[in-house]
This record gives C-alpha cells, structure tokens and sequence, in this order.
C-alpha cells in the first residue's frame, strides 16, 4: 500500500540521506520540509521524481505545518528537523528552544490527521557528560544540561505523552555522532577531511583526548528502513551508533594518514561546554533488529572520499 511519509529536515545530512533512500521505493510518496538554517537544496532527492515532493517551510511554524498537512495525508512522520552544532546552539539558545513548537505542532497534526507511526531523531546528548559507559536507553540516568539536550529530552517526553492520551505510535532514535557525505563543515569529520584535502592544519578543541563513536549515515539509514518496514522498536526508545570508540586525535591521525595528507595538528583552547568526555553508546537494541556489521570508521571515510 502507497504510504506519505513526511521527513522535517530532509533537506540536512541524515534527513536528506534518508529522503534519498525512501524515494527508491516507488510505491511511497516522500515529502520533506525544510528551513534550509542549515541544509541545502542540492542534498535533496532529485526533485523531477514523481514520488517526492519539497516544501520550505519552518517546522515551528503552526500555520506552515497546517497547511502542509491539510495538502496532504501522512502515513509516517519523520520530525529531524533541528537546531544543530555545538556552537551554533550554545549561542543560540533561545532558537533551540523554539523546537519544543516544532515537536507540539507536528504531534497534534499527526494526530489529527490520523498519522499512523511517529519517528524523533533524538540525541546522545541528552545522557550529556556520561556518568557509566556504555550509555543504556533506559538504565543510563540522563544527565543534560544544555538547552539542545534539554529540548531533545522534552521531545521525548512529548513523544511518549502523545502515546499515553492520544495512542500515537512513537519510536525514540538517539543518535550517536553520524557522518556522510551530506554533512555541514562544521562538524568533526568533515571538517577534519576538508582540511586533510587541503593540507590545512587540523584543529582540535583540547587535548584530543575526548572519545567519540562514528556510525556512517547507510548504517543509520538502512537501519531506520528496517524500523519503518517492520515493527521493530515500536513505542521504544533505541540508541542508533556505533560502539567502537575513538579518540579526537586518533581520528585527525587516521585522516590525515588515509588522505595522505601533510598537514599538522593543531590544538586549541577546549571548548568551556558541550563537548562531553566520552561518549558510547550500549548498542545491543539496535543489534537485535540489525545484524549485520556495522561499516567501520576506516571503510565510511573511504566511502566518504569517493564522494568528494
Ligand atoms: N548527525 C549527528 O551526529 C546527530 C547526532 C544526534 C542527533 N542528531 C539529530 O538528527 C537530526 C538531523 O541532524 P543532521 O545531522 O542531519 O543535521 P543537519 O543540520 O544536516 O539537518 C537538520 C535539518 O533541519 C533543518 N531545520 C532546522 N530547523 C528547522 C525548522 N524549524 N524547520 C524546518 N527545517 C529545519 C535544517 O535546515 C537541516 O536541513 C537533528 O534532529 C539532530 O538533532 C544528529
């Protein structure tokens, strides 16, 4: 059966990738909306296909949302869209928060609209700086702090409340750090593989001795397919990541040696918030309904190379 899927924030890296997969599927009509704050038109999926369809509009934005809605009847939402980069929302606060409109507005359309399946990208953050690792979905005590975390725990929330009183099916996705091709400059990856092209120093806030885990956007998104054609992770909450953990300077290391670069390593002043110590997360939810390995660190910076 032909289902409308909607994807706010389609037009940025995990959203458009994801828009880019579903549209291969012709039986379903994908709709993404966008601000365009920080993604852009060329991430989109080609926009002649008879299957898709784009709307600029701002997702916080009730009467925008209203009218996309009463266009057209969504079968799945996919709510992305979000304020994102560590920077960019530590001195814009106020324009985080305004993302709790975002998730009230797209939730009490999708109920009265008769949506039948609701997806929120969360985030690794709301467990903000880690007090056990692995971090676990329901035994890691959240610990967020900064109004990104805090807005994405209130979504959360929401989510679940929208499932308590209105029956709405939800699934929580925690994102962990996830790189691709599409992603904005200003993230670690693609910021590091940008300077290794261009043989430019390679910054690093502190020591380098933070550690993070890099999943590659297919794994996220073949995963996420897998949820929507399926029931898994039904009215849960599921870490989406990789476990193997690396280190800031090991990663600039492996980038600079798989781009045979000449650049140097710089260091910089450690950011003063946001930038947790560790992260990792339990991944053995997400490992029950995928299986299959995950692809490694070395191979998606490789994938993301030929791209460039
Ligand atoms: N990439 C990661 O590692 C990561 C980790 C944790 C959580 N997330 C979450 O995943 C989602 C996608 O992130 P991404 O990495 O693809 O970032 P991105 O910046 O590439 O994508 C976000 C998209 O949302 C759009 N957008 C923002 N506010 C909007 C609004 N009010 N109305 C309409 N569109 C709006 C932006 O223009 C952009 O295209 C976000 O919710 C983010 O918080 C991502």
């Amino acid at each position: 059966m032909k289902r409308n899927i909607l994807i706010t924030g389609g037009a940025g890296n995990i959203g458009g990738s994801l828009a880019r997969c579903l549209v291969e599927n012709k039986q379903d009509n994908i709709v993404v909306v966008d601000n365009f704050i920080t993604g852009s038109r060329n991430k989109l999926p080609n926009e002649n296909r008879n299957n898709f369809q784009f709307f600029e509009a701002d997702a916080n934005s009730m009467q925008e949302m209203k009218d996309i809605f009463s266009e057209i009847k969504f079968d799945v939402v996919f709510h992305y869209a979000a304020l994102v980069g560590v920077e960019r929302t530590i001195n814009n606060p106020l324009l985080v928060l305004e993302d709790i409109e975002g998730i009230k507005n797209i939730l009490k359309l999708s109920v009265k609209n008769g949506v039948k399946r609701f997806f929120f990208s969360s985030s690794s953050e709301v467990y903000g700086e880690p007090v056990e690792l692995p971090q676990h979905e329901s035994r890691t005590p959240l610990n967020a702090k900064l109004p990104y975390a805090i807005v994405k725990n209130v979504c959360e929330s929401y989510c679940k409340s929208y499932k308590q009183v209105h029956g709405l099916d939800y699934t929580i996705m925690r994102f962990f750090n996830t790189y691709g091709p599409l992603q904005s400059q200003d993230f670690v990856i693609s910021k590091f593989i940008n300077q290794a092209i261009n043989h430019e120093d390679i910054t690093i806030n502190g020591d380098g001795s933070q550690t993070r885990t890099f999943l590659y956007v297919d794994d996220n998104v073949n995963f996420i397919t897998k949820l929507l054609n399926t029931d898994g992770c039904l009215n849960d909450t599921v870490n989406i990541g990789s476990s193997e953990q690396i280190t800031i300077l090991e990663l600039a290391n492996l980038i600079i040696d798989i781009t045979g670069s000449k650049s140097k390593i710089t260091y910089q002043p450690a950011l003063t918030e946001g930038d947790m110590t560790r992260r990792q997360p339990d991944i053995s939810k997400m490992k029950k309904v995928y299986s299959r390995e995950l692809i490694s660190l070395e191979e998606g910076i490789k994938k993301y190379l030929s791209t460039i």
